[in-house]
């Protein structure tokens, strides 16, 4: 396994590379959710790259930039067992050189959900990603459900840039208790860990009441609600949503394919997750 720090070997690099070529970009501290990308690009592959990277321009001013939890060595051990042939993990100022100006908005879909609760995410998160797409140059990249909107704002973007590569995306990988894995599942207290599961298991709620005929999606979003409310380790609710799953607008009636996802605070971090209603 190489590791690469800077983009010039990595464009270097990717040029002679054996295709197909998989791409799982990371901001590391990894876990069984990331792993399941990499082994599936492993699967699909001749050559697999995964970035480790936390990507300074889509974390907020009053963000966790500076404490989000990072351990390189033990991020090399596990993508060396899985297969990864490359691990690409550049310092910041190789990503954003000074004079850095250019950047990537994904308009609409930017704004709803995560976007209206963190101004600017969407963009930081575009930006680095369609540069990651240039210096690695691969015909795959791998994403995860767990971050909906992400993959919907990456996809949005690859099509409408005309990227030429394939966006995959890959089922939400969960603890046996339901509760989505998350790097930022370590700054739970053990309480808070035991209450963090309701969060799947309204959405749980929302999707069997879907699939016993209820298409009022305020109904369905009410539901959600008032199971997440009930816990009282939940300090703060930000969304809860039903929505078109490809422009994430709010539905009156689930008339198409949708996603129900939610946004709560429990103690220090916020989780998110979310259901397909396809
Ligand atoms: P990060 O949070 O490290 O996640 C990297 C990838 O792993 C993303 O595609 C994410 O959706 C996926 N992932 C995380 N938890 C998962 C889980 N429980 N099950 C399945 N997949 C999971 O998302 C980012 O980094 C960044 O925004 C990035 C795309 C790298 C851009 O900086």
């Amino acid at each position: 396994m190489k590791v690469v720090e800077t983009v010039s070997e990595m464009m270097q690099v990717s040029k002679g590379a054996g295709r197909p070529l998989g791409l799982v970009p990371t901001m590391g501290y990894l876990h069984e959710g990331h792993i399941s990308l990499v082994r599936k690009a492993r699967e699909e592959s001749r050559t697999v790259v995964v970035s480790v990277f936390v990507n300074p321009a889509q974390f907020g001013p009053t963000e966790d930039l500076a404490s989000y939890p990072r351990d390189m060595d033990r991020d090399l051990a596990m993508l060396k067992e899985v297969g990864t042939d490359i691990v690409f993990a550049p310092p910041a100022e190789e990503v954003y050189p000074s004079g850095f100006d250019t950047w990537v908005t994904v308009d609409k879909l930017s704004q709803r959900l995560e976007g209206a609760v963190r101004p600017g995410h969407f963009r930081g998160v575009a930006t680095v990603v369609a540069k990651l797409f240039n210096i690695v140059r691969p015909d795959r990249a791998y994403f995860g459900q767990k971050d909906g909107q992400q993959c919907a704002v990456i996809r949005r973007m690859a099509g409408d840039l005309n990227m030429g590569l394939e966006v995959v995306v890959l089922p939400t990988v969960r603890e046996p208790d339901g509760l989505a894995m998350s790097s930022r599942n370590v700054y739970l207290t053990p309480e808070q860990r035991k209450a963090a599961p309701v969060l799947y298991r309204a959405l749980c709620r929302v999707r069997e009441m879907w699939q016993q005929g209820e298409r009022d999606a305020e109904r369905l979003r009410q539901a959600a609600r008032q199971m997440v409310q009930a816990e009282p380790k939940v300090e703060r609710i930000d969304y809860v949503s039903v929505a078109d799953a490809g422009t994430l607008e709010e539905l009156d009636t689930v008339d198409c394919p949708a996603m129900a996802s939610l946004a709560a605070k429990i103690g220090k971090p916020r989780l998110i997750d979310n259901v397909l209603l396809i």
